[in-house]
């Protein structure tokens, strides 16, 4: 079970937790991000609390919401941190996440990314590929020590999800198969800078159905297994993320079942047991909120023209993703609903958030909350359009705080520096041309 629903109508306005949406609107502006941190929370202690009695560390994958203070929170419940770049080991580290707790994922780490890891003093690296072992290993050795190591392994499983985010067949770019195992293990013995400590696996993204999760944990315990008994010293296995949130319809996967198949897989192996949930410790806990400019009766359609676009959220154009989107202000009881499709500011057709839409009557100037964005939604975003980064807000019961500012204009300007031959006399700044 997830969280209950912390987004609801109170005296006729959306509340974040005790905060009406409305008033961080007028303060902070739109479009922002809002974050309830009781649900983050939440949904934390209900995976831990699925997961009890195992020898569990649940990493949390950085990836979904990067933003410091949502990873403070989870760092402050004891959480570790699944990174696939520097960035956001740095990130982790700033957060509070123990050095210890931190695995680094990822199909392309750089050297450089390797060499910080290991100076960090990290758990440990799920490698991909044979050349990114040799690698690490040469690193390892060059700071005269060993990288821990577990080897990704794709288990060819279908996760029944997203092509864009499915990562677990043989024709996905992600691991190494099964049948490439075995010499794997092998380099991974000789080479003097890797300790191989485990195995991981990851099969894809939003998993609605379990049962991918039990072939492919079945088939990640049966190799330990195996090659435990080939004396190789392997000591965790990490069981990946995955785990899916309810968007629309869809029934969130049942924790309980979803341990189930953990303990049916490895209760009986020694093994410290990773999880690396992204989305299912944030998605439901964020908003975006976004006022509408304009109306716009087309011949064909009616559009809410709102101020938030493409580059602030990404995954309606990029996946088709459904996301609900409900007005601020609660609707008139019996106000009727009427299709529309609410698009955003930037030039192109996928800039579009829903198509014919059921929305109540919606006039210029209200307010709309996109719904479960809290995961990949901010950290997906980009300045296309030199848009600024929508801000971001974290509320806590009745407090809230600004826990990503807008950046000012200057911003965009800041690091990108004329060269000498397109410069004339004036220097350029900020605020050329504005008055
Ligand atoms: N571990 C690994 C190795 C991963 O590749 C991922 C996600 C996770 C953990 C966390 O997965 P989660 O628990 O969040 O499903 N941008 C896409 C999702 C991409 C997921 C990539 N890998 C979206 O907006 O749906």
């Amino acid at each position: 079970m997830t969280s209950p629903t912390v987004f609801q109508y109170r005296a006729g306005q959306l509340h974040a937790e005790d905060v009406p949406l409305s008033a961080l609107a007028e303060t902070a502006g739109t479009p922002f991000y809002c974050y309830s941190s009781g649900m983050i929370e939440g949904a934390y202690g209900a995976v831990v609390e699925a997961l009890s009695g195992l020898p569990a560390t649940v990493c949390y994958a950085l990836k979904a919401n990067s933003n410091l203070a949502v990873v403070r929170s989870l760092a402050k419940l004891g959480a570790g941190a699944d990174v696939v770049s520097e960035g956001e080991m740095r990130v982790a580290l700033a957060a509070g996440v123990p050095a210890d707790k931190i695995v680094f994922a990822g199909v392309g780490k750089t050297r450089e990314e390797m060499a910080s890891g290991l100076r960090a003093g990290i758990l440990q690296f799920n490698v991909e590929s044979l050349p990114e072992m040799e690698a690490l290993s040469e690193v390892a050795q060059s700071l005269g020590t060993q990288a821990p190591t577990a080897i990704r392994v794709n288990p060819d499983v279908d996760a029944l999800t997203h092509e864009k985010i499915s990562t677990g067949r043989a024709e996905n770019k992600f691991g190494i198969d099964l049948a490439h195992m075995p010499g794997a293990v092998r380099r991974a013995m000789e080479l003097p800078g890797i300790s191989l400590q485990g195995l991981a696996v990851h099969i894809g993204s939003q998993l609605t159905d379990l049962a991918p999760y039990g072939v492919a944990f079945e088939r990640l315990a049966g190799l330990y297994r195996d090659l435990l008994g080939q004396g190789i010293p392997l000591r965790r296995l990490d069981f990946g993320g995955g785990l899916g949130i309810s968007y629309r319809e869809e029934t969130a996967p049942d924790l309980a079942a979803y341990a189930a198949l953990v303990r049916q897989a490895a209760a009986d192996l020694p093994a410290g047991l990773i999880f690396e949930p992204g989305r299912f410790l944030v998605g439901n806990a964020g908003v975006l909120i976004t006022r509408v400019l304009y109306v716009k009766q087309g011949a064909a359609r009616r559009f809410l023209i709102v101020d938030a676009a493409m580059n602030d959220l990404i995954r309606p154009s990029m996946y088709d993703a459904w996301h609900r989107i409900i007005p601020v202000a609660a609707p008139a009881p019996g106000a009727g609903e009427e299709p529309v499709d609410i698009v955003g500011p930037i030039c192109e057709s996928a800039d579009t958030f829903a198509k014919q839409r059921l929305l109540p009557p919606v006039t210029a100037g209200e307010l709309l909350a996109i719904c479960s964005t809290g995961a990949y939604g901010a950290v997906m975003s980009s300045t296309y359009n030199s848009r600024r980064l929508a801000p971001e807000i974290m509320v806590r019961g009745k407090d809230h705080a600004i826990v990503r500012a807008r950046p000012d204009y200057a911003a965009l300007l800041a690091d990108a520096p004329l060269p000498d031959w397109l410069k004339d006399d004036r220097a350029p700044t900020a605020t050329r041309g504005v008055a």
